[in-house]
């Protein structure tokens, strides 16, 4: 069904270091790898081969034949690899069949080695930035804000007789750039280089623009503001100078090949000319500014003239020990929403619906413009009891972008170097706006979409829809908690807790990646993980449990999902830092110490007993540190962790847990944590477990059915219910519509998940304007089990890389529900429908994977498989039956099993 569409095995999708065709990568064993496709049952890899060569057509590496039928990956072990080189590479699979299929990519060095750079970093004169011009109407105060013009910078190089046959640009910031080669805009990443905390290290990007260079006069250029480096970040009101710098600064190499064998590399220097730049100031909270009348036309190409205002370049150092290449995707203008709505609401006033909250900004086309005129876009999420956009839940984030008109009357205006988090854009300054002229462009990491769900309730597809959004709004170079608000942190429990439905919708291995060098960068060297990363200076940070548990808990999830060991291997000494940290100050097992801020179950509206959270997330990363330690071969810290692991399980059931199996505080939180975390005595299995599964139903049955937990408790709940017996409650909470519920905010209008259950109720209105953000994540946790029970398509516990799948669909009483994820070995599908009293179930298992399918029947015996009884069935192992369920084992490849519906034989 909805596997790729391929005869015999075939390796596919070939990556490396978890992108396609990577330019510029520093890392020296890459890791290769490719998807899996065969139509036929039981196909696996019966051996593969890998074969790597560099430019000259030398092999640089050959595995050999390797039998291994779980591989999808190998690390490079050849010779080493050169910089800024390419190199192809080739993957032969061998089937079951003894057929053997090819496939090849490349992939290209970076400069590999912060030695190998000969570019100094380059700034406009500060003396020149200081002078700031006085604000004019509309304008966010420059004066008070600091905030300083975005300035360009230029540098005409000559190409003798032929352009090269390769030019390569490598580039970073302190600050944002965006790059010009001879007018034409250098590669499609937004708010490059991204964020990370600029003081431990810098990413770098490469970009290929060898059709860009010609022979004769050329030109590089860049435009240069502040974003994360100087501008204002987070809640700090403080700016420049309080977190990384003061003013931005440009690195940038060129490699110019050239036919005949001779390299050429223009860097960024002192021969450099700088200038401010018509945007006036351009920040990520508070928005920018561009003043037309300072253009200066031709300034990016050959044969510009105009020296006036040109400046040398000031040269502020030569230190290249930060730099590395950047591993995650780059942030990019990914989509487009045109406007759903415009209103006039004032002579020169109109009201932009969009439709949907997202994070990017607009595009305007400007009519009529006049020099001087101008146009003011102010952003936000929501609109008040007047139909007013409401922008008081932005606190200090101005979100306002200012267009001053110059000498053209039709003006394409879009921001570069910010972006909002909206809805709706109010625009003054045009008499009329048509609704063709302005258009939402939609910002975010471009992390690959692998996993759809859909499903016959058109509110729960509703409600995937606005994880997505989340998803998509608040993945912006690092995971942020919001978009729109003065604060767009890094918070680690939100992303801890979003990460498994994360993972279904996206594939966000390099984006983890990058951000857990942040993670890990922000430890402090006691072993005390952040609360957010990227750190920021000057921001006082302990982690409080369940957020710095998150350097623990995300690699671990991501080697799961993944399969890359290298998740575990780069994290584990963290782990075991920050577990020993907890345990130094807390050697009676009890998690009370050094708590960092303690933000317990955030939000929930049953707050559940500090020390419970805490001390299971104590058990929980202890134990997981033990597993990763385990899996690494290192017995010794596996032991070790292991052993503290039991002692903690211990005494969280000693402290906590009565002797008829209440847990402190008696809320579903602390049940969900134990149960989750498997902190009873005996194990799931265990009387304890069965006492806490019990009371957890009751406690969600007595509130409606309905879900009182906060960030920490989100995620399991619908999850948990199931493992215990009990979907039919997660359909209930699904299906709630007043608060607290998912349904309530669609209900109200919401396209995003809101940061509290109650964000807006009918008989209070918004809640407090200083925390209640209309686009956070956390409470999108559920969405996992939209993919795990609803359609039921999940990893094995215990399974890694999708190589052991868990069939389990949960229909509830929904007519019919699917999903489709690209799982790092193959395509992994599920659909089940049911109609007339049959239920029909299919499923694609990718090659050398398995799955077992629990088949929910109202009869057992009489399952078929492809209009066949299951025990007849090619590949299907038949396991046995349970309450309402036919259990059976089946190898890759399409199945159709139909069986008498479950509903009908229901209790
Ligand atoms: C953020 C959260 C974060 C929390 C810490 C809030 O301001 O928006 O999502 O996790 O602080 O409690």
């Amino acid at each position: 069904m909805t596997g790729e569409a391929i005869a015999a095995l075939a390796p596919l999708g070939l990556r490396c270091e978890q992108r396609t065709e990577p330019l510029g990568i520093d890392e020296r064993a890459p890791l290769l790898s490719w998807r899996l496709a065969s139509s036929r049952r039981g196909d696996a890899p019966a051996r593969h081969r890998v074969r790597v060569w560099d430019e000259s057509g030398a092999l640089s590496w050959d595995t050999g034949w390797v039998s291994d039928p779980a591989a999808v990956s190998v690390r490079y072990a050849g010779a080493p690899l050169t910089a800024r080189t390419r190199y192809r590479w080739e993957v032969a699979v061998t089937g079951r069949d003894g057929a053997t299929a090819e496939a090849g990519s490349w992939f290209e060095t970076g400069q590999m080695s912060p030695a190998a750079w000969q570019a100094s970093w380059i700034a406009h004169d500060t003396s020149d930035l200081d002078v700031v011009d006085a604000p004019e109407e509309g304008e966010v105060a420059l004066a008070d804000h600091g905030l300083s013009p975005a300035v360009r910078l230029r540098r005409p190089f000559q190409v003798p007789a032929e352009p090269p046959v390769r030019a390569r640009l490598y580039v970073t910031a302190r600050g944002l750039y965006e790059l010009r080669l001879n007018g034409h805009r250098v590669g499609d990443d937004e708010l490059a280089p991204g964020w990370t905390d600029y003081r431990d290290r810098i990413d770098y990007r490469t970009h290929d623009v060898t059709g860009l260079v010609a022979a004769g006069e050329n030109v590089l250029a860049a435009t240069l503001a502040d974003g994360w480096w100087s501008g204002f970040v987070g809640f700090d009101p403080r700016r420049s100078g309080a977190h990384y710098g003061t003013f931005p600064q440009l690195l940038a190499e060129l490699h110019l090949h050239h036919a005949d064998g001779r390299r050429e590399v223009i860097v960024t220097d002192g021969t450099w000319r700088t200038r401010r730049s018509p945007i006036r100031y351009a920040d990520l909270l508070k928005g920018e500014c561009h003043d037309l009348r300072r253009d200066t036309p031709g300034w990016d190409r050959p044969g510009f003239g105009d020296a006036e205002g040109w400046l040398p370049a000031q040269v502020t150092g030569d230190d290249h020990d930060l730099l590395t290449a950047a591993v995650a995707p780059p942030v990019r203008a990914v989509g487009e929403l045109a406007a759903r709505t415009v209103t006039r609401v004032g002579d020169d006033r109109h009201l932009v619906d969009f439709g949907q909250n997202f994070a990017g900004r607009v595009r305007l086309t400007a009519r009529g413009l006049t020099p001087g005129a101008r146009v003011v876009i102010r952003h936000g999420e929501a609109l008040d009891a007047d139909g007013a956009l409401y922008t008081d839940n932005l606190r200090t984030a101005d979100a306002t972008d200012v267009l001053i008109g110059g000498d053209d009357a039709v003006v394409v205006f879009e921001p570069r170097f910010t972006y909002h988090g909206f809805r709706y854009a109010e625009v003054s300054g045009l008499r009329e706006l048509d609704p063709s002229d302005i258009t939402g462009v939609v910002l975010h990491s471009d992390t690959p979409w692998v996993g759809e769900f859909a499903c016959s309730d058109p509110d729960i597809e509703r409600l995937h829809r606005a994880i997505v959004w989340g998803q998509r709004s608040n993945f912006v170079s690092v995971p942020t908690d919001c978009p729109q608000r003065d604060e767009r942190l890094g918070w680690l429990a939100d992303a801890q807790v979003f990460l498994p439905t994360a993972c279904l919708n996206a594939d966000v291995a390099a984006f983890f990646e990058g951000w857990l060098r942040e993670v890990r960068g922000a430890q402090s060297p006691d072993g005390c993980f952040p609360n957010v990363a990227p750190r920021l200076a000057g921001v006082a940070d302990e982690g409080a449990p369940g957020w710095g548990d998150a350097g623990v808990l995300v690699p671990w999830h991501l080697y799961r999902v993944y399969g890359d060991e290298r998740f575990l291997e780069r994290n584990l000494d963290a782990m075991c830092a920050w577990v020993d940290f907890v345990h130094r100050h807390n050697p009676d097992l009890v998690w009370r110490h050094r708590v960092g801020p303690h933000f317990a179950d955030w939000l929930a509206p049953t707050p559940t007993p500090r020390e419970v959270v805490a001390t299971a997330y104590f058990a929980r990363s202890t134990e997981l540190t033990a597993r990763a330690a385990g899996v690494l071969g290192r017995d010794d810290l596996a032991d070790r962790y292991g052993t503290l692991a039991g002692h903690i399980r211990k005494t969280f059931a000693e402290r906590f847990v009565t002797p008829g199996g209440r847990i402190a505080g008696d809320t579903q939180t602390a049940y969900l944590l134990a149960l989750a975390f498997e902190l009873l005595p005996g194990g799931n299995g265990g009387e304890a477990a069965s006492r806490a599964a019990e009371r957890l139903a009751e406690l969600v049955e007595a509130a409606g059915p309905g879900v009182t937990t906060g960030f920490l408790g989100v995620g399991l709940i619908a999850p948990v219910l199931d493992a215990c017996g009990r979907p039919d409650l997660a359909h209930a909470l699904l299906r709630r519509t007043d608060p607290p519920s998912w349904l309530f905010p669609l209900r109200h209008g919401a396209t995003t998940i809101w940061e509290r259950w109650d964000g807006y109720t009918d008989e209070r209105g918004f809640q407090a304007a200083a925390m209640n953000s209309f686009n956070h994540y956390a409470l999108g946790s559920i969405g996992e089990w939209l993919y795990q029970g609803v359609a039921g398509l999940a990893q094995a516990p215990g399974s890694t890389g999708y190589r052991e799948l868990l069939i389990r669909p949960r229909p509830g009483d929904l007519a019919w529900a699917r999903a489709t994820y690209t799982s790092v070995r193959g395509v992994v599908a599920t659909a089940w429908a049911r109609e007339d009293g049959v239920l029909r179930l299919e499923v694609s298992v990718p090659p050398g994977a398995t799955a077992v399918v629990h088949v929910p029947t109202g009869d057992p015996g009489g399952v078929r498989e492809g209009g066949v009884p299951v025990d007849g069935a090619e590949g299907v192992e038949v396991l046995g039956t349970g309450p309402g369920t036919l259990l059976c084992r089946v190898t890759s490849g399409d199945y159709r099993f139909t069986a008498d519906d479950p509903m009908i034989a229901a209790p």
